[in-house]
């Protein structure tokens, strides 16, 4: 177990919270993604994807004038199933469970969203080799469903495969309580 100490630079007492991941946040955002991925998304990427209204959410710390951006989400909706296609924490802030948080999350905005049929599955790909990301995945109750061969440019002309991992949304929360019917 790591110790509880608070990341750099970050104010113990800033309330942390998720905001829409609109086009105010996109150089707060491109500063983390070029500095998490050898092939980062582009500008035009996230702006694709505000344009398509995928499910996009940043994780933020303090108050607005002064605020922190830890890392951020971006989910596109399917029918009966959603795709994680990105999910990012800043360098300087891992390891103290904001993915953690931010999978947790998902998971209640899966199960909560208006959707006929309802979600009953999220997929991501991670690239075979990021281990880290394997097991926040399966710590989170993802499991292993196949490899995408070829799946990710490595960046020395070669390509990597893409693990394919998928949650089932019934095995990992129980259903929304009825609040009008349960105890005070
Ligand atoms: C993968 C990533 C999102 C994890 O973010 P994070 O905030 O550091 O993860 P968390 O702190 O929520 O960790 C959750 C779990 O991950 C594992 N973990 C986290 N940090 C770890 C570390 N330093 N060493 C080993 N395992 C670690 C642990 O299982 C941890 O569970 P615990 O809190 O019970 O110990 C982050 O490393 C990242 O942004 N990486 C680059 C981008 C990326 O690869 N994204 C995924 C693409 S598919």
């Amino acid at each position: 177990m790591r110790a509880a100490t608070p990341p750099p630079f970050l104010d113990p007492a800033a309330e942390v919270r998720l905001e829409p991941l609109d086009a105010t946040r996109l150089d707060a955002v491109l500063h983390i993604e070029q500095r998490a991925y050898s092939h980062p998304w582009t500008r035009g990427n996230f702006l694709d994807g505000l344009r398509a209204g995928y499910h996009m959410r940043v994780l933020v710390a303090g108050e607005a004038s002064a605020q922190t951006v830890l890392g951020y989400y971006i989910v596109m909706q399917g029918v009966a199933e959603a795709h994680l296609l990105n999910i990012t924490v800043a360098p300087e802030h891992r390891g103290h469970g904001w993915a953690r948080l931010m999978l947790d999350a998902l998971v209640l905005w899966a199960r909560g969203v208006p959707a006929q049929p309802p979600l009953e599955t999220l997929w991501l790909e991670v690239r075979a080799s990021n281990q880290r990301a394997i097991q926040v995945y399966e710590a989170q109750g993802y499991r292993r469903m196949g490899l995408r061969k070829d799946y990710y440019p490595d960046g020395h002309g070669r390509r990597e495969d893409a693990l394919v991992m998928s949650l089932s949304l019934a095995a990992v929360a129980p259903a929304p309580r009825d609040h009008a019917q349960a105890p005070l």
